[in-house]
């Protein structure tokens, strides 16, 4: 299964990351978390995410850039979910080996992350990239779709496009993960 932890603070008011998410949702075997309709309060119930990360196969971090870093409440999901004894430390177990996209929207183009005045995107991939690894995970090449302040339609749907076959391309790489999730849901509706 994958999951997105989708992470947008007004997901009524986004154009480039609904329209992701527009191209993914009939996808087979994906689940989508909108953390800010889910927990308006920032109450994120610690429990219930844990369950939802341990079903997953690949974990997916899609939000908007905010100030070159992460949107709060996935920061807040970061500090309460990734618990000592669970994500990591002694016991902490539950993401060794799964898969682990960073799926990112900015309103900046391309070369404005290329200049050298402002850090490149390998560069503001490390914080995350450094959590998913310490957890072990299996950090994937991240996916962006630059310049949503101009974008155009043919634009955002060449991203939706382009983000639907990312994660195509990750269950054709996986097939047993897709087999044993439609064996599963054959055992059930059978
Ligand atoms: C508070 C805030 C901070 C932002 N910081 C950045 C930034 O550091 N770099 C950038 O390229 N875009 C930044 N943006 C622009 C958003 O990334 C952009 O509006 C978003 O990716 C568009 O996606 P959406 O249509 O789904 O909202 C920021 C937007 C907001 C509201």
């Amino acid at each position: 299964m994958i999951l997105i932890i989708y992470a947008h603070p007004y997901p009524r008011h986004s154009h480039a990351n609904q329209r992701l998410l527009q191209g993914i949702k009939d996808l087979p075997d994906v689940k989508i978390r909108s953390l800010y309709d889910l927990y308006p309060d920032f109450s994120i119930d610690i429990k219930a995410e844990q369950k939802a990360v341990e079903e997953a196969d690949l974990v997916v971090f899609q939000h908007p850039l905010q100030w070159y870093g992460l949107p709060p409440m996935l920061k807040l999901w970061i500090d309460k979910v990734l618990e000592h004894g669970w994500a990591y430390g002694h016991g902490g177990e539950a993401l060794r080996g799964k898969g682990f996209l960073w799926a990112v929207t900015t309103g900046g183009n391309e070369q404005h992350f290329e200049l050298g005045s402002h850090p490149d995107f390998a560069t503001l991939a490390q914080p995350v990239e450094a959590t998913a690894l310490y957890c072990g995970m299996k950090w994937q090449p991240y996916f962006t779709l630059h310049n949503t302040f101009t974008c155009d339609e043919v634009s955002l749907n060449a991203g939706a496009k382009a983000y639907r076959q990312r994660l195509i391309d990750w269950q054709i790489a996986h097939p047993t993960v897709l087999v044993d999730a439609q064996t599963a849901e054959g055992e059930v509706n059978g």
